[in-house]
Order: structure tokens, then C-alpha cells, then sequence
């Protein structure tokens, strides 16, 4: 077991250049699987422990792996030899429920474990369930795992009764192989669904519409490799936007897509920082004077849920009254008593967080209940006096790649120590 260690009250300075993006690459290396000819090379992967949970999966249903590098991977999966992904790296992650998808397009058969993930709220797969019976498939649920089966698939029309992610990807997946044309409404538009459509595109797939609220997509006979390489992740971005005004620096984020931070940038300006967008990059800096902002997370282009826990820690030092509304995930302010640890004033009424600023957090041994609230405890860490130390942070292991070296480089006081089980 690993814990990290921040000597906090280091202003953050410099550049940091963003890897891929998790949610992009957690989808498309299991859509790899829907290939039944040549291989993908797909680079700007991400170096995280969710990464590597799906390489391992990736094998054990026969495909062939060749690491080129740290972030460049390709895929043969010619010789798939198994519609059963029924592993512990399956029930440890949300993302593995793509390979039901990436499956029953390609052989019309699947059984899958159901999903593991952060403990954010109830992550129930009904709209992934309702889309792949639409497309004519059998869908059961037996000893903990879904079994999906179905003589063809056939394109039609969905309506999704809530905007999912998941569901978007999932069904859009198993739809490139159906025969005639499946019309996706009431999609999610995170730049990660345009980006699984896209990378599906390359393969050979005919879908329109990504990024809007109906997605169109044409079956087609078959799905060949390609190379791709999967855009910079808004949430790491977004992250270091916030622990560079967090501790009142001045850091240039780069490799992004500026338009894809948008609603974050707009936050942070609100609340009084500086931020200048440049073509794949943006500087965000310390302006002399912060106020409290209310905000609330909406699916893309609203503000993301994946950023409401840094944000909680910047604004606990930010002066006055700041409000946070979460209204995706019921369960998402868990950090919330870890920031009370170390001094935040802020209250919890069900969905909403009453934060009124203090002047300083002081450090404290806390936890990191999941992944983005991770990312809150180093942020909370970096702004303050003292020592804190983050437990639990195979949690942020999953998503951030090396966070401890990219804030060192910054200039924070940050490592990394083992612990005694
Ligand atoms: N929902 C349903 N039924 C479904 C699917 C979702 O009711 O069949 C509800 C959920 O309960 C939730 C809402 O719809 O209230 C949105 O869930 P969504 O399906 O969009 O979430 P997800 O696909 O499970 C992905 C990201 C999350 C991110 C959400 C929202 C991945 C692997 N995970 O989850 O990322 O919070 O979209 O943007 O892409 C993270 O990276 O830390 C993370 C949790």
C-alpha cells in the first residue's frame, strides 16, 4: 500500500502537458474488440490503473497486445477466443460493461460481469439494458454477470430515458454492426462520445451526429484495425486549472482542447482568477482577489460532475459563501468530511454543498473515497499549512497518471511512500 505525502502552501508555476483522456480510452480499447480484421494502434493512452485492469481483460479473451510504449498500445483482436469477460479486473471497473457492447456487435454474444466503479451513487445499466433489446438481443442477468444473445441485430430507433454516458457509448458500439440504420436520441455529448464515434469511424463504422443530441448510425459488414490517438482528458485538465488558482499560481495546462474546459474556465474567471486560452493550452493565474460562485453539474457542455470535488477544495478558501450543487450522482460529497478534517467549513443538505470560505486548511491524514475525490484531498493538500496525508489513493491511481511527478514539476512538495498493510 502507497499513501501520498504534501507539505502544503507551494504556489504552483510552470507548465504541465495532459495525457489522454481516461473516459475516451476506457471505451475505446474495449471497442477494439469489435475488429475482426487487422490491428489498432491507438496512442496518447493514458498510463492509469484502469488502463491496464482493460489490457488484462483485453488478453484473457485472446486478444494480442503490443506495448510500443507508456501510451501507445496496439490491438489484435483477429482471435478473439471468448464472449465470457467474467474476471475480478472486470467487477473492479465501470468501463468493462464496453465490452458488452464491443461483444455483441462482433459475435452477437456476450456475458459479462456486472460493473465495479467509484462509490458515487446508485450506477444502475438500464438504459445500456433497454438499447441492445432494442437491437433485438436477449438481455439476462444471472449469478452477478449480463448475459446478452441475439440471432441479428437490427437498427431502430432509441430513445434514452436518461442522459448516460455509458449508455451512449454502449449501445453505439453494438450498433455498427446491425443491419440497417439505429437512430440514438437524448445522447450524452461529452467530447469522449465524439470521441469513441470517432476512433469507431476509423474502424470503418458509419456514425453521425456525435456531440449532438441524436446520433445516427449506419450498420456496416465489418470493422477493420486502424490508428488512432485519443484526445487530451478535460478532467485532468481541469483538475490542474483548479489547483493552479487553489494555490494562488500561475500554471499553463497544455495539450488540451481549450473549448472542451469551457464551463470550468467560465467558473474560475467567475470566481475571479484569470485564465487565457491559448490554441492547445490554457494559463490559468492568480488574479489578488477570489470570490465564493455557486455552481452545479450538468452533462457536457454544463459544468462536470468529474470536477465538483477539486472545485469543493478550492472554494473551501476561497472568502465567502460558495454552493454546489451536484445533480448527477446522489452520492458524490463523500470528501466533504475529509475536507472537514482539515479545517473546510462547509455543510452537506443531500445534494447540495453550503461552503463558506475559511482562511486556511491545515493538514490532516485523510482519505480518498474515489477517484475525483482523490484529486479534492491533493488539491486540499497543496493549499494547506502542514502536512497531509492521503490514504486509499489507489483510488486516484486508477485515473490520473503519475499525479505526485506532474505537481512536483509544479513546484508542490509531493510524494509518494509505502505504508505498513
Ligand atoms: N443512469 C441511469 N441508467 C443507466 C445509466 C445511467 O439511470 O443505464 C444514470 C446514472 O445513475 C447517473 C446518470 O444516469 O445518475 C449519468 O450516468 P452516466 O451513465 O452518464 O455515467 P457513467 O457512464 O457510469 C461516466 C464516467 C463518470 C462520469 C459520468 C458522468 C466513465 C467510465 N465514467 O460514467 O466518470 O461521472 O459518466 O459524466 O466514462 C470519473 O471519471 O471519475 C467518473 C465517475
Amino acid at each position: 500500500m502507497e499513501k501520498l505525502v504534501i507539505n502544503g502552501g507551494n504556489k504552483l508555476n510552470g507548465s504541465v502537458e495532459i495525457n489522454g483522456a481516461k473516459n475516451a480510452a476506457v471505451a475505446i480499447l474495449p471497442a477494439a474488440v469489435a475488429a475482426s480484421k487487422g490491428k489498432c494502434l491507438i496512442d496518447n493512452i493514458p498510463d492509469i490503473e484502469d488502463v491496464h485492469c482493460l489490457e488484462r481483460i483485453l488478453l484473457s479473451l485472446g486478444c494480442k497486445l503490443n506495448k510500443i510504449d507508456n501510451n501507445t498500445l496496439e490491438i489484435d483482436s483477429t482471435e478473439v477466443h471468448t464472449y465470457d469477460a467474467c474476471t475480478e479486473d472486470v467487477r473492479r471497473m465501470r468501463a468493462s460493461y464496453y465490452f458488452i457492447g464491443a461483444l455483441l456487435t462482433r459475435f452477437k454474444e456476450a456475458r459479462v460481469e456486472l460493473p465495479g466503479g467509484c462509490p458515487i451513487g446508485v450506477r444502475p445499466i438500464d438504459q445500456h439494458i433497454k438499447g441492445f433489446e432494442a437491437l433485438g438481443a436477449d438481455v439476462t442477468i444471472e449469478h452477478g454477470a449480463v448475459k446478452v444473445k441475439a440471432e441479428k441485430l437490427v437498427g431502430t430507433n432509441i430513445f434514452f430515458d436518461v442522459v448516460s454516458v455509458g449508455a451512449t457509448i454502449n449501445v453505439m458500439i453494438a450498433a455498427i454492426l446491425a443491419e440497417g440504420i439505429t437512430t440514438l436520441e437524448n445522447v450524452a455529448k461529452e467530447p469522449h462520445v465524439v470521441d469513441v464515434a470517432n476512433f469507431l469511424n476509423s474502424m470503418g463504422a458509419d456514425i453521425k451526429g456525435a456531440g449532438t443530441d441524436v446520433i445516427r448510425i449506419k450498420g456496416v459488414e465489418e470493422l477493420k484495425g486502424c490508428n488512432y490517438s485519443v484526445i487530451p482528458d478535460q478532467i485532468e485538465a481541469g483538475t490542474f486549472m483548479i489547483a493552479a488558482a487553489a494555490t494562488k499560481g500561475d500554471v499553463t495546462i497544455k495539450n488540451v482542447i481549450p473549448k472542451h474546459l469551457e464551463s470550468i474556465s467560465a467558473k474560475l474567471t467567475e470566481m475571479g482568477a484569470e485564465v487565457e486560452e491559448g490554441d492547445d493550452s490554457v494559463r490559468v493565474k492568480y488574479s489578488g482577489k477570489f470570490k465564493g460562485i455557486n455552481v452545479k453539474t450538468m452533462p457536457y457542455p454544463g459544468f462536470p460532475t468529474d470536477i465538483q470535488q477539486p472545485m469543493s477544495s478550492l472554494l473551501s478558501v476561497v472568502p465567502g459563501r460558495s454552493i454546489i450543487t451536484e445533480s448527477i450522482w446522489e452520492s458524490r460529497h463523500k470528501h466533504i468530511d475529509e475536507l472537514k478534517k482539515m479545517g473546510a467549513d462547509i455543510k452537506v443538505e443531500g445534494r447540495v454543498a453550503i461552503i463558506d470560505g475559511v482562511n486556511k486548511l491545515t493538514g490532516a491524514t485523510v482519505k480518498a473515497t474515489d477517484l475525483r475525490a482523490g484529486a479534492a484531498m491533493v488539491i486540499a493538500g497543496l493549499v494547506a499549512q502542514g502536512e497531509t496525508h492521503i490514504t486509499d489513493i489507489e483510488h486516484i491511481d486508477r485515473g490520473y497518471p503519475h499525479i505526485e511527478n506532474k505537481f512536483r514539476d509544479l513546484g508542490a512538495n509531493i510524494i509518494r511512500v509505502e505504508v505498513d498493510e
